[in-house]
């Protein structure tokens, strides 16, 4: 029963409607806006979604001003310390931490389908062996849907789990492949006597003349990335997948799309362009307050990159998790060194960025992006890799958010409107009256 109500008039007409105030179960009230144009016949315009929510939602919630993330309303802080990824996973998709039971069947199967058909060799095969390992994942995953025709009902909850537990246990396969085909090197199957983490890094590392062993540290590290990765609301990516499976197009196409999404520089691609930024730093020597005074300059398309978030007008709490890991990782390494200056920057960057009134005024503070990227050095994994690791974990969260979605009896297809701003009606004129356009 709706509690609260907002009155919109349009003074134009004189009419006016009651908008239904929704309460969520944690966060702000939400108007429900459907009436607005049944009532008015007005639209609402928002470019960006910036107060505009796409949907109802059980599995992630946010707060933007108080630094909170919760999966499943497990915080975050609680999940890195205690959990694994493919608990998490597991937590995501299902909706409750498991059993120890059910977390050994799950991984089990996660396991058991990491695999993929021969056949998808020569996908890979088809790329120039520089193609970004980015490129080769979006290909190879929408390639997918090729070889999954017998569970099309995605309607049904038992297919949509299945198609879930095939993305989540390939994706680590199909990440390491991209990087093992663009550098040259043999394909490496993954192993049934490894976790999830511990086989990605077995396949991205591990050569026929050399006897990998994961390194404890570089398993622990990656998990707490990737577990810090593996949902986020509504974020860009999300929502493309929300919209292209709202079409009812097979979930692996709807995951390619999702990747394509992350890819840009101002979502996932930010944690491969904090890391050229720091690496500009340190080799031009310049001053940090020289990339500073650009960031704020707005005759300067330079952005401080892992600066910055939609949602978080406070520290991103994903940061924080990994300022703290990157520290312990870059001090337990000899290779550090290198790594050291970087973080070195990226602290010197952040303490002076947020005393700067242009940063603290617009509440722009780290996100998620500005340490990960040290972490993922330090282990080893190279540069062009780090999104390819962003997608990898964040697969579990745009599954989940996908088969929420296809499990609503009501979900229907998304389609926006538009504040039309275009030519007023004008008829067709031949050729030989035309005037040249004004440009
Ligand atoms: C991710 O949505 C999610 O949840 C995403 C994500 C997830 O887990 O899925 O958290 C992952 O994408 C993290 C963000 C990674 N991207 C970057 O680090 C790229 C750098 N950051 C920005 O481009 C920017 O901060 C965004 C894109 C992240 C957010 O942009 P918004 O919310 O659209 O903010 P805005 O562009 O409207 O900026 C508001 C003001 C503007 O200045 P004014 O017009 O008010 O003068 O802040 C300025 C912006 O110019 N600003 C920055 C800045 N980010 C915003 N100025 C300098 N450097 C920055 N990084």
């Amino acid at each position: 029963m709706a509690t609260n109500f907002v009155t919109v008039t349009d003074h134009k007409s004189g009419k006016s409607v009651e908008l239904e105030v929704m309460e969520p179960t944690q966060g702000s009230p939400i108007i429900d806006l459907r009436a607005l144009h049944r009532e008015l016949g007005l639209y609402a315009y928002d470019p960006g979604f910036t107060v505009t929510a796409s949907c109802w939602s059980e599995i992630t919630y946010l707060d933007g001003e108080n630094g909170l993330l919760q999966y499943r309303g497990y915080p975050i802080e609680q999940l890195v310390e205690h959990s694994s990824f493919i608990e998490t996973c597991f937590l995501l998709l299902c909706g409750h931490l498991p059993t120890a039971a059910e977390l050994e069947l799950f991984s089990a199967e996660v396991t058991r389908e990491s695999l993929l058909q021969e056949e998808m060799k020569r996908f890979f095969e088809g790329f120039r062996s520089n193609a970004h390992p980015m490129a080769i994942m979006v290909g190879v995953v929408g390639a997918l849907s090729a070889f999954y025709h017998d569970f099309q009902d995605i309607r049904d909850p038992k297919n949509r789990k299945l198609s879930a537990k095939l993305l989540i246990a390939k994706m680590p396969t199909i990440a390491a492949w991209s990087y093992r085909y663009a550098n040259g090197l043999p394909f490496e199957y993954p192993r049934s006597d490894y976790s999830y983490v511990e086989n990605f890094l077995h396949m991205m590392f591990s050569l026929p003349t050399v006897d990998y062993k994961p390194e404890p540290l570089f398993v622990r590290a990656l998990e707490v990335v990737m577990i810090a990765h593996a949902d986020h609301e509504q974020n860009a990516s999300t929502s493309t997948v929300r919209l292209a499976g709202s079409s009812e197009a097979n979930p692996f196409a709807s995951i390619a799309a999702g990747i394509a999404s992350l890819w840009g520089p101002a979502h996932g691609g930010a944690n491969e362009a904090v890391i050229r930024m720091l690496m500009e730093m340190r080799d031009t020597g310049k001053p940090m307050q020289h990339y500073v005074d650009r960031a704020k300059d707005k005759k300067d398309r330079f952005r401080l990159m892992g600066f910055g978030h939609r949602i978080y007008k406070n520290y991103d709490p994903r940061a924080k998790i990994l300022r703290d890991l990157c520290y312990q990782v870059v001090e337990k390494c000899e290779m550090g060194g290198e790594n050291r200056k970087l973080l070195e920057l990226a602290l010197e960057l952040e303490t002076l960025a947020l005393k700067d009134d242009y940063f603290k005024q617009r509440k722009l503070y780290p996100n998620v992006d500005f340490y990960s990227g040290i972490i993922l050095l330090t282990i080893g994994i190279p540069l062009n890799m780090f999104t390819v690791i962003f997608a990898m974990a964040r697969t579990v969260g745009w599954i989940s958010q996908w088969n929420e979605m296809m499990g609503d009896a009501n979900s229907k297809i998304g389609r926006p409107r538009q504040l039309y701003v275009g030519a007023k009606h004008r008829d067709y004129q031949p050729v030989w009256q035309r005037e040249p356009a004004d440009e």
